[in-house]
């Protein structure tokens, strides 16, 4: 079969490496499309290099821009490429503009459309995610399911036909990368910290971060854990922090967005994480590392029911009682994510 890949966002690199391999297994021809919605050599090509993804077939360097003008740049040249390939399936991942773009320019060719963690929902419709993964859902032929709540929820909306519970493709990546990254990555000593001495946190979401009151109060509630946090800046957050000329505590180290390996191990020995990430509120969950979500709801419902996750918006006093809270050792932690094979599920029904 010959599969176009539509990408853009970093975590979209993360969650189509263990599909390109499996495509690449089963013989499938991949063209991947990068939208070039992340740019920086830290925010794109360090995944393409460290987890193996083929080199794009295109890039369309749409780069930056508003909602409307970034969603349309994107699919005024993805229509185009995909033209130039006529490929059987177009796949599409998650939730970003990237997915949105890709998702309208296949449909609107008729071709069949796959969406690749199908079925999420936060029901916060400020979030532009929610829109783009609604609007993807409902134009897509395939639909791969992460978890139950997906399937459910697309059940929900009238959505059966052609949907499928496979698992997370995240999960995948996390058992096919965790011991390359124990091999390769020296974050820890490049960082000078040690095993469960420090908290991770990171932060993007427009609605904390574009605000520079809330902005404000996030930093000011990390100050107050008074521990070291060590924090990878997502650009968006980088721009907000100098524009708000917002203060940062020494306790707080901002540092660049660091490669998979590097967040792998830096997940993995965090005492506790702070995040407004989906993806790293699953990563969270599969390393058994306490997660405090700074979002009043979550897409990710299993990890707060199973109570490895809290969400704690941004108040500093839920931020510190979730922190002082112990996780008993026999809390039970259900495989909500699949088995690790939620990519070759996903090849072997591209072909029915
Ligand atoms: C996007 C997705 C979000 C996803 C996130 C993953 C949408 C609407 N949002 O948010 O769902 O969780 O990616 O990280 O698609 N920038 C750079 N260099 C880059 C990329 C971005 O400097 O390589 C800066 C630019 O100033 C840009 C800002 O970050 O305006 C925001 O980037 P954008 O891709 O629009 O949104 P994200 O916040 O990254
Ligand atoms: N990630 C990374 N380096 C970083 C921050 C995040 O490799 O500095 C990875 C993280 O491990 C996860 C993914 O990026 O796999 C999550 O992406 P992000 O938080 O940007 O987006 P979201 O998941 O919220 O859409």
């Amino acid at each position: 079969m010959k599969i176009v890949t539509v990408v853009g966002a970093r975590p979209q690199f993360i969650k189509s490496a263990p599909v390109s391999k499996a495509l690449a297994n089963a013989g499938h021809t991949e063209y991947i499309v990068h939208t070039g919605q992340h740019y920086d050599y830290g925010m794109s090509k360090v995944f393409f290099e460290e987890m193996g993804i083929p080199e794009p077939w295109i890039n369309l360097n749409v780069g930056s821009g508003t909602p409307g003008q970034q969603t349309s740049q994107m699919l005024a040249r993805i229509e185009p490429a995909i033209m130039d390939q006529k490929p059987d399936i177009v796949l599409v991942y998650g939730d970003t503009n990237s997915t949105l773009a890709g998702a309208l320019a296949t449909v609107k060719l008729h071709i069949k459309l796959a969406h690749i963690e199908a079925g999420l929902r936060s029901y916060n419709r400020q979030m532009p995610e929610e829109h783009n993964r609604v609007l993807t859902d409902h134009c897509a032929d395939l639909l791969f399911c992460p978890t139950q709540t997906a399937l459910d929820n697309l059940a929900n909306e009238g959505l059966t036909d052609g949907v499928h519970l496979v698992g997370d493709t995240m999960y995948d990546a996390v058992l096919q990368f965790s011991t390359l990254a124990v091999e390769k990555s020296s974050v820890l000593s490049r960082f000078g910290i040690s095993p469960k001495d420090y908290f991770l946190a990171t932060l993007h979401r427009a609605y904390n971060t574009d605000d520079p009151q809330v902005l404000r109060s996030i930093f000011s509630a990390l100050q107050q854990i008074s521990d070291l946090v060590i924090f990878p800046i997502h650009p968006r957050t980088l721009h907000a922090v100098q524009k708000g000329q917002i203060s940062i505590a020494s306790n707080v180290r901002l540092v660049d967005p660091v490669g998979y390996l590097d967040m792998l191990i830096l997940e993995k020995n965090a005492r506790a994480i702070l995040t407004d990430s989906g993806g790293i509120q699953k990563e969270a969950y599969f390393f058994k590392v306490p997660c405090l979500t700074l979002r009043s709801e979550t897409e990710w419902v299993e990890t707060t029911d199973s109570r490895w996750n809290t969400l704690v918006g941004i108040d500093p006093d839920r931020i510190s009682s979730a922190l002082h809270q112990q996780i008993p050792a026999d809390r039970p932690h259900p495989q909500f994510f699949g088995d690790g094979h939620a990519s070759e599920k996903i090849v072997r029904l591209l072909n029915l």
